[in-house]
């Protein structure tokens, strides 16, 4: 069995992929200013300067749509932890540090644009918005449960399905909404977070072809552990059902539009690199996939009765 590269020569090994995708990034990346997607003309004070506090009655998106913007936004507030996760793996130096501050300061912009939206259009109530991010932000986020330095290679594949993950995410917030303002902006985002996977995918592309079986162990486990950011949050549970029930980010979508595309890039189930322990961790990640598939029908099943169920419901009421 190969030796496992360490932290620092997996960084040297990759210094170059990273400045070449950091240089490819930059060349791709649009300008695009928060301003330009709020709808400025619709904002009023509220009653500390002699308007009126927030009513369920103003906002314009429905119960799914709230849920899911919440949650979106709660995890764009949650920088600073991604931040700090992606900085003590990816360290400061070169290339690595270039992206770190660029990527940190894109997603920023994320949280900006949503906030600003959410609290002049009155979409949401701005005073649980405000408690939410203070307990989330409080709690931080580490991809690992004991909190501790999870790697590069685990951080560099946990990020790429994460990116794409909040890309379907925020892609089907927007269509929810029902409001072209909103699905403009979170279209904006989704594309950005677009290029922060594609990014990502590189590194790790780059990293399976340097060290085949160390890379896919952290895959394996990244993938048999994935959580979203959002997991720990304020109402995650009931927000997470409500958008799983709706399309916005449920197990069929997770394994088809995140999971699966990503692995075919990198060639997973085609490679002739891995050596026997390599073949294993295949073996164990394929039986995964499996079981996931398994656990889409039955949910997609689940759920389908359930809808029928309320729109039976819905029809009695009306009779
Ligand atoms: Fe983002
Ligand atoms: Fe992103």
């Amino acid at each position: 069995m190969a030796r496992d590269l360490t932290q620092l020569e997996l960084l040297q090994e990759l210094a170059q992929v990273a400045e070449e995708n950091v240089n490819r990034h930059i060349s791709m990346a649009k300008e695009w200013h928060p301003h330009d997607y709020v709808p400025w003309d619709e904002g009023r004070n509220f009653a500390a300067m002699g308007g009126d506090d927030w009513d369920i009655e103003q906002s314009q998106l429905d119960e799914v749509a709230r849920a899911a913007m919440i949650t979106n936004l709660l995890t764009e507030d949650n920088l600073p932890s991604y931040h700090r996760e992606i900085a003590e793996n990816f360290s400061m130096d070169h290339a690595w540090g270039t992206w770190v501050g660029r990527w940190t300061a894109e997603e920023n912009r994320h949280g900006i644009v949503m906030r600003d939206y959410l609290v002049v259009t009155r979409a949401v109530d701005p005073v649980e918005l405000e408690r939410f991010r203070m307990e989330h932000m409080t709690n931080g986020y580490s991809s690992l449960p004991d909190g501790g330095a999870a790697g590069l290679l685990h951080s560099v594949s946990y990020v790429t399905f994460q990116e794409l993950a909040t890309r379907v995410s925020h892609r089907n917030t927007g269509k929810a909404c029902n409001e072209p303002i909103a699905d403009k902006m979170l279209q904006r985002i989704a594309a950005d977070e677009n290029l922060h996977m594609i990014f990502y995918r590189n590194i790790c592309g780059a990293a399976l072809d340097l060290a085949p079986d160390q890379t896919l162990r952290s895959i394996n486990e990244v993938i048999q552990n994935f959580q979203m950011p959002g997991a720990g949050m304020p109402n995650f549970r009931r927000n997470g059902v409500l958008m799983a029930k709706h399309g916005i980010y449920d197990l069929r979508q997770h394994l088809e539009e995140v999971v699966m595309p990503v692995l075919r890039k990198w060639n997973i189930f085609d490679r002739t690199d891995f050596t026997a322990d390599g073949e294993k961790t295949r073996e164990d990640l394929a039986k995964f996939l499996e079981k996931l598939e398994g656990q889409a029908v039955k949910f997609e099943e689940q759920r389908d009765r359930m809808l029928a169920r309320e729109a039976a419901k819905r029809e009695q009421q009306a009779s």
